[in-house]
């Protein structure tokens, strides 16, 4: 949520900047903004909407200095404004800020500096960052004491003594002052700083909220996010959580805070392996249906390697076979999609090791204090590896004294270096805001967590694990060939496209599918979806159907099939609009359906890796006939930092 970049080298900053932020734009896109150093002065220019509506401003300005910083925004406190939009700026305009995360003392600290005659220009949390630094700047380098209120601060800037130069090892007065006022809040944040007075240095500070610096033949970039880097830098200093640097045009170092002084230390570097082809969305029209298609790719690079003499291996679990053994309960937690491939593998756990399975929303999780012992692996699932109330709760189940399995696509993610092992899902970097391949990625990894943990309980034999698991790496072959004819689904998203609502439905395996089915929906075409169990629709949501109410059915062959198949009819006979996801076939449903969608015969632990394909698929078709940004729907970000 919300992107930061930052450059310091030999080109103008501002396109650099620009084009940073079109990289992130996934994360947040309400407005935008960038401050650049011109001359003894900051000059910022922000805009709401689209970066987009930046890029167009650009050429008005003629900027041409070569150290700035930049930011893409997602809402929370204040509403998408060009006053809202960061950068921020300091009372005399000689600091600017950019801040990714939640400040939560922000009202008292408001407070506090208007009263020492600061004023203020947003209604964000974050511009008390910038009035802290100027306040704590004013008394480094202008010898101002914290007694001195604004105007007297501001009187004796007229006597200064000029601020010192960086040296190597000492910090800048910037990166001071950052230190110092970061010390007053309470909160998370990745947070860049410039001041006219320390030209070409760009003070970082990062606390939960990521933040990368990498070294280019042009100079030093700084990035909320690898996605903005990748390309353009070999490797990137992923800054520790409680870390600073500083950053000038063509070196950085990074400090941390001992005793309230900065101390030289070493970040940690890591590699960016970039494929061009990951940023580009080729003969797809948009991201969303790019990724669907990849799905073949993410099941197959995702299994690659994990069958070895008939056992599953996942050595990353970082579990010896004795200590799964012990295991007696696994919790997921998980958020959104994420949270859907959680609800399918509590189904597979259960199934083939007997162990308890618990799946919960980390947001509730994190807010209950929930039962884990040391006995229980808890499982956190997060595509972007950031996610606040899923990161929240992987602290809180570690000091509860569980092991934590990652699982994540986003390589060094705050996800995969706090848990104590992690599991990546090869989905590759995925730009859509809707997840598709992220899920698909996630649901074989479980499916192979679910093998490894009947396999250690000794409930599964070899011979059923390489039977199950080639299985499951059939789904690849079988994804392409639902990929291949995708005819029904539009005939399908044509009727219902003018619907205002529309019930998923389905049972066991098929009722995750049918949670996953309708917040796809949800989110890309605006369209109010709601997901329940097919036995659970008689008690009360039935009441919605009218006729024409599309109700769409995950009806694959299962064990629960004929009971499905009833409910379908109880909708029918009410007049639903039918729309069914049916095993390749079943040649009686067409009767009770006005649409089916047929995909191949898959065991009914792996149907929802198929079964799911057609749901993106029509959610995806049913936005585009109404119209809907495909990639970037409304008030959604990529990564949720903040609760
Ligand atoms: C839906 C979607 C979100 C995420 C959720 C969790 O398409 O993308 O519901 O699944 O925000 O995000 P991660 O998996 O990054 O923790």
């Amino acid at each position: 949520m919300c992107g930061i970049v930052g450059y310091s080298g030999s080109r103008p900053a501002a396109p650099v900047l620009v084009n940073g932020l079109k990289r992130l734009e996934y994360r947040g896109y309400d407005s935008s903004g960038i401050a650049v150093e011109e001359g003894a002065q900051l000059k910022s220019i922000c805009r709401t909407g689209r970066i987009s509506e930046l890029e167009r401003s650009l050429p008005d300005f003629h900027l041409t200095g070569s150290c700035g910083i930049g930011h893409t925004r997602w809402a929370t406190h204040g509403a998408p404004s060009e006053a809202n939009a960061h950068p921020h700026l300091s009372c005399e305009g000689d600091i600017a800020i950019v801040h990714n995360g939640i400040i939560e003392n922000h009202a008292e600290l408001r407070s506090v500096l208007e009263k020492r005659g600061h004023r203020f220009t947003s209604q964000t949390d974050s511009e008390v960052i910038v009035h802290l630094i100027e306040d704590a700047y004013a008394r480094l380098a202008f010898q101002t004491s914290e007694d001195d209120d604004m105007e007297d601060a501001l009187g004796k800037r007229e006597e200064r003594t000029p601020a010192s130069e960086v040296k190597a090892g000492e910090p800048s007065l910037l990166l001071q002052a950052l230190s110092m006022a970061t010390s007053m809040l309470i909160g998370s944040w990745a947070i860049c700083a410039i001041s006219s007075h320390e030209p070409g240095i760009i003070a970082c500070a990062r606390k939960e909220s990521p933040l990368v610096i990498g070294h280019g033949a042009d100079g030093e970039h700084v990035a909320s996010d690898v996605t903005a880097l990748q390309g353009v830098v070999p490797q990137v200093c992923v800054l520790g959580d409680g870390q600073f640097a500083d950053v000038a045009s063509h070196s950085f170092a990074v400090f941390s805070s001992v005793e309230e002084r900065l101390i030289s230390a070493k970040g940690e570097m890591m590699r960016l392996d970039w494929n061009a082809e990951v940023a580009e969305r080729g003969r797809f029209a948009d991201f969303m249906l790019k990724e669907i298609y990849e799905q073949p790719r993410v099941i197959r690079d995702t299994l690659e390697g994990r069958l070895n003499h008939g056992a599953i291996t996942i050595s990353e679990l970082s579990l010896t076979h004795e200590e799964l053994n012990l295991v007696d309960r696994v919790v997921i937690i998980a958020c959104g999609t994420s949270y859907h491939a959680a609800l399918v593998a509590k189904n597979l756990i259960e199934g083939w090791s007997r162990i308890p399975c618990e799946v919960e929303v980390a947001s509730e999780f994190r807010y209950r204090d929930p039962i884990i012992t040391p006995s229980t692996l808890v499982v956190a699932v997060s595509q972007s590896g950031e996610t606040a109330d899923t990161l929240a709760a992987i602290r809180d189940a570690r000091i509860k004294g569980a092991k934590v399995f990652g699982i994540t696509n986003v390589i060094g993610s705050p996800v995969a270096r706090e848990s104590d092992g992690v599991i990546y899902t090869k989905a590759n970097k995925e730009i859509a805001v809707a997840s598709t391949k992220s899920f698909t990625g996630q649901l074989v990894s479980l499916t192979l967590l679910a093998l490894l943990l009947g396999q250690a309980k000794g409930r599964l034999k070899q011979a059923q694990v390489r039977m199950l698991f080639n299985e499951l790496a059939n789904t690849a072959e079988q994804a392409e060939a639902i990929l291949k004819e995708a005819s029904a689904i539009d005939e399908a998203a044509v009727s219902f496209k003018d619907s205002r609502s529309a019930l998923f439905i389905g049972r066991g395996m098929g009722a995750a599918v049918a949670e996953e089915g309708a917040l796809k929906l949800k989110e890309v075409s605006y369209l109010h979806a709601e997901a329940y169990p097919a036995g659970e629709m008689k008690h009360g949501p039935i009441a919605l159907i009218e006729p024409g109410f599309p109700v769409i059915a995950v009806a694959t062959q299962s064990p629960t099939y004929d009971k499905v198949l009833s409910n379908i009819q109880e909708a029918k006979t009410r007049g639903a609009m039918v729309v069914a996801v049916a095993t390749e076939g079943d040649e009686g449903i067409g009767q009770f359906a006005d649409h089916v969608i047929f995909i191949p015969r898959v065991r009914d632990a792996f149907s929802p890796i198929t079964a799911i394909i057609p749901l993106q698929l029509l959610a995806r078709k049913i936005a585009l006939l109404r119209g809907c940004n495909i990639d970037q729907p409304r008030n959604l970000a990529k990564s949720v930092t903040v609760e």
